[in-house]
């Protein structure tokens, strides 16, 4: 199976799909990483693992380059941008997204990055996490295929929240790649 994975930041969910594709626990491969952001991180760990890449940011442009590297599944990891019709056609339910926050908690279009935790602290949240699920038209909207809970501790700054979620969102985002992956196969 074929990846695509689209970033616009640092790309630690990226190195671990990446790295998971090595050690073969996922029977897939990336065969191109997308970055709407010039210079992001994540290019830099794509061109290190050796995977072509790209700054693109039409999704006409986008959906040549998918298909010219015969991607199957896209993956979204830390991507900023809207998915659009071009994109949702060529792949309906082939295209995923993790949030950091269950979902449909702290979601939408105002709620990404840092946003996400602070905001969860200021409402004191026991407990927040991340949801994996697929990608339709609207943010965070679509199917929701996984969600792991972590506990927000007293004193928690959003940062400390970020990090803490952050830690189980490439195990969960794996985990869950690997069972769409044995699903589309059926
Ligand atoms: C993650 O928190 C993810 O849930 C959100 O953006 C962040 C990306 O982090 N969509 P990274 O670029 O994978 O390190």
């Amino acid at each position: 199976v074929k990846l695509g994975v689209l970033i616009s930041g640092g790309g630690t969910n990226l190195q671990a799909i990446i790295d998971a594709c090595q050690t073969g626990y996922l029977d897939a491969e990336v065969a191109l990483v997308i970055s709407s952001v010039p210079g992001a991180y994540g290019l830099e760990r794509a061109r290190q693992a050796g995977i072509e890449q790209a700054h693109l940011t039409d999704d006409t442009d986008i959906l040549e380059a998918l298909l010219d590297h015969e991607v199957d599944l896209v993956v979204l990891a830390g991507y900023l941008k809207l998915v659009t019709q071009p994109l949702l056609e060529a792949y309906p339910d082939r295209i995923l997204n993790i949030h950091p926050s269950l979902i449909p908690s702290f979601s939408g279009k105002d709620y990404y990055g840092l946003k996400v935790h602070q905001a969860a602290v200021d409402r004191g949240v026991k407990v927040s996490g991340a949801t994996v699920h697929r990608v339709n038209a609207e943010f965070d909207e679509g199917e929701i295929l996984a969600q792991e809970i972590v506990p927000v501790l007293e004193g928690d700054r959003a940062e400390d929240l970020q990090q803490r979620v952050l830690k189980i969102e490439h195990q969960l985002y794996v985990d869950t790649i690997k069972k769409v992956i044995q699903n589309l196969g059926e």
